[in-house]
């Protein structure tokens, strides 16, 4: 198997060492799973530790941070990762392929930008955003994009609670954020990033697009958009496309077909329970699956009071012990 780790080109190296990456996710994700990682480790299946997994696949990547979590700390050949949002695909293949201009295109802009007053700077966000609304129609997402993915990270850092969210027209439209001096470019985040996706293969689509590269030496994690666990839950708005009843319903029955492949798989979403304890919308749709619930300090709406220790599930089809 070819080592993850790349050459770094440091000048006082007497004997150049292989350097083993340290990706993390690049973008800021609503619902990114980077606070649930020790947890979430806790339950990965003992096949992963036991070297028995060849491909690991994430059909809701988002930023990645299970990914790239367990690409830097097991030995994993292939990876394959899908989501169903273009822009953030369009993201990955970028700096699968051109991380190197991608970091000289953010160097140049987070300087620009730095160099700016803040009103400048507000103004600025503005022109960008509009550059890359405008841009969406000509996009061509098939091809890596280092101008759209550099506006796609700047965004991400510069706008208001760092999230990619898009109106109904799928128009980027959150506000400004107002940071001081945001860091824009990340050169050693996004070349470990580039290292790993060396060896992963990215679709753009819907979950289902994994079918084909799973075996029984597959380990699935699925993070889909969660079931809103109030009315006034904003979690759900990644884009257009909902995630209503009726796909969490699809998804359990790939879940059920995946699982008769042999595949590991692992499910997270929001606990119901939360909010009424009588509620086993999870517990219905997975009746022959194990399901364990895990701590999770985040948002239940939009009102930042709310802020508190809730559960969220893990649906697994093994022992982890
Ligand atoms: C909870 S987020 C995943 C977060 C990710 N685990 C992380 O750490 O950032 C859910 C993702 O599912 C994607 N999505 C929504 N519907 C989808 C579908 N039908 N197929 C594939 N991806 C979908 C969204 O674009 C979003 O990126």
């Amino acid at each position: 198997m070819k080592p993850i780790g790349y050459q770094l080109d440091l000048p006082n190296l007497s004997s150049p060492e292989l350097y083993l990456p340290k990706p993390k996710p690049f973008l800021k994700w609503a619902g990114g799973k980077t606070q649930l990682l020790e947890q979430l480790a806790q339950f990965f299946p003992p096949s992963l530790a036991a070297g028995k997994i060849t491909t690991y696949v994430e059909p809701f990547i988002g930023s990645g941070a299970v990914f790239f979590y367990l690409a830097s700390q097991f030995s994993i050949e292939k990876f394959v990762i899908s989501d169903i949002n273009q822009e953030l695909i369009l993201a990955y293949r970028t700096i699968q392929n051109s991380v190197e201009s991608l970091i000289f295109y953010l160097s140049e802009l987070e300087q620009r930008y730095h160099a700016l007053t803040d009103s400048e700077q507000e103004e600025f966000f503005y022109s960008t955003r509009s550059a890359f609304n405008l841009n969406r129609a000509t996009t061509n997402y098939t091809l890596p994009n280092v101008e759209r993915t550099a506006q796609i990270i700047f965004l991400n850092r510069t706008c208001y609670n760092g999230l990619f969210r898009v109106n109904a027209k799928g128009g980027f439209n959150v506000p400004f954020g107002s940071y001081k001096n945001p860091q824009i470019c990340f050169p050693r985040i996004l070349r470990d990033c580039s290292a790993i996706l060396q060896r992963t293969e990215i679709y753009h689509g819907d979950f289902s697009t994994c079918r084909p590269h799973v075996n029984q030496n597959t380990f699935v994690y699925f993070d889909p958009p969660y079931l809103p666990i109030s009315a006034t839950s904003s979690f759900k708005s990644y884009q257009v496309d909902d995630f209503d009843d009726l796909a969490q319903i699809r998804l359990a029955n790939y879940y059920a077909e995946l699982h008769s492949m042999g595949a590991k798989l692992m499910l997270s979403n929001s606990d119901p329970q939360n909010i009424n304890h009588e509620d086993s919308f999870f517990q219905d749709l997975y009746p022959n699956f194990v399901i364990k619930k895990v701590q999770a300090s985040r948002m239940i709406n939009s009102n930042g009071e709310k802020r508190g220790k809730i559960t969220e599930l893990l649906i697994m089809n093994y022992e982890s012990e």
